[in-house]
């Protein structure tokens, strides 16, 4: 097996190449004058197993080409089979037609990752899991829930706790987190009249007296999460914490979640933390490698991964 890192989330790949003991291979992806990418593997990848670990975040578009790039490189240097690790999918939130004359993104990029020569795709909590289908080549949908609920169960009083999901579009999400620590679920009825601007209408469920856990795929400008604090907290809740997997946080984002009445968010490093991310008084990074990690030496040989999240 051979593991090949892009430059979004060196950490990770390096805690992952450690999990499995095996360095990473050689490569340099590096710019000329005019930005373009070049990529050159240095070790002998011929017939190898190949996991190349990228997180198509921010600036999203320099990390998604340089993985194609990669992926281009080690399909010409003849290697086995390519797994794109894409811990975190950018794009995936352009997964539908909201209106006539627009794209739908993310299976753009589908197609794009798929014809720069991967033939699996593994990654975490995707925004929609139908987007697994914009593949046609195996896609393994990981989950951080595992992850979560193991520092859920030691921090928190299971008997008075509330899984709340921030919009109805992660009602499943939430669900499927609530049975797993057998709490009850509420849901906040958020609208989005504009990109980037979300305004709570409703909360159904009683969460007065309640500790609520908000969970989600991603959070990024921090309004969702803000905005639904604050509207938990006005019916009553005791207090409000959220675990939500994609630490996107773009613009103002570590300033409003800062400055929130959010007693904590909690994160996995499935995106790069900046160092404002690190430093901040209420955000922690769960380390998402080991799970990464096992489902790749899985991968390699040929064993279960759904049975990680059994
Ligand atoms: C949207 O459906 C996603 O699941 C997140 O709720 C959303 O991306 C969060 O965005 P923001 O932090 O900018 O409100």
């Amino acid at each position: 097996m051979k593991l090949v890192a892009g430059n979004s989330n060196r950490a990770l790949a390096e805690t992952i190449a450690a999990y499995l003991e095996t360095p990473l291979t050689k490569a340099v992806v590096r710019r000329f004058a005019d930005m373009e990418i070049f990529v050159e593997i240095q070790e002998n990848v011929r017939g190898e197993d190949v996991f190349v670990v990228q997180s198509t975040s921010f600036p999203t578009n320099d990390h998604l080409m340089e993985v194609l790039i990669i992926i281009d490189a080690l399909r010409r240097a003849s290697a086995k089979r390519i797994t794109a690790v894409l811990p975190y999918f950018g794009y995936a939130r352009q997964d539908r037609k909201p209106g006539p004359r627009t794209p739908i993104s993310a299976k753009l990029v589908a197609n794009l990752i798929t014809h720069a020569g991967a033939d699996r795709v593994m990654t975490l909590d995707l925004h929609a899991g139908q987007i697994q289908g914009f593949f046609d080549i195996p896609t393994d949908n990981l989950y951080s829930a595992p992850v979560m609920v193991r520092d859920i169960k030691e921090r928190f009083e299971l008997n008075n706790t509330m899984v709340v999901s921030p919009d109805v579009g992660g009602v499943v999400r939430a669900r499927a987190l609530a049975k797993r620590i057998d709490a009850q679920l509420a849901i906040v009825d958020k609208r989005r009249e504009r990109p980037g601007e979300s305004e709570v209408m409703n909360v159904i469920g009683d969460v007065s007296g309640r500790s609520c856990i908000l969970v989600d795929d991603i959070v990024d400008s921090g309004g969702t999460l803000v905005n639904a604090a604050d509207a938990l907290l006005a019916r009553g809740a005791k207090e409000v914490h959220a675990y939500i997997t994609h630490g996107v946080l773009s613009g103002g984002a570590v300033a409003r979640i800062t400055a929130s009445k959010l007693k904590e968010l909690v994160i996995t490093d499935s995106i790069q933390p900046t160092e404002a991310v690190r430093v901040a008084r209420n955000i922690r990074v769960l380390p998402i490698a080991t799970l990464i990690g096992e489902a790749i030496a899985r991968t390699a040989h040929e064993e279960s991964v759904s049975s990680l999240f059994d």
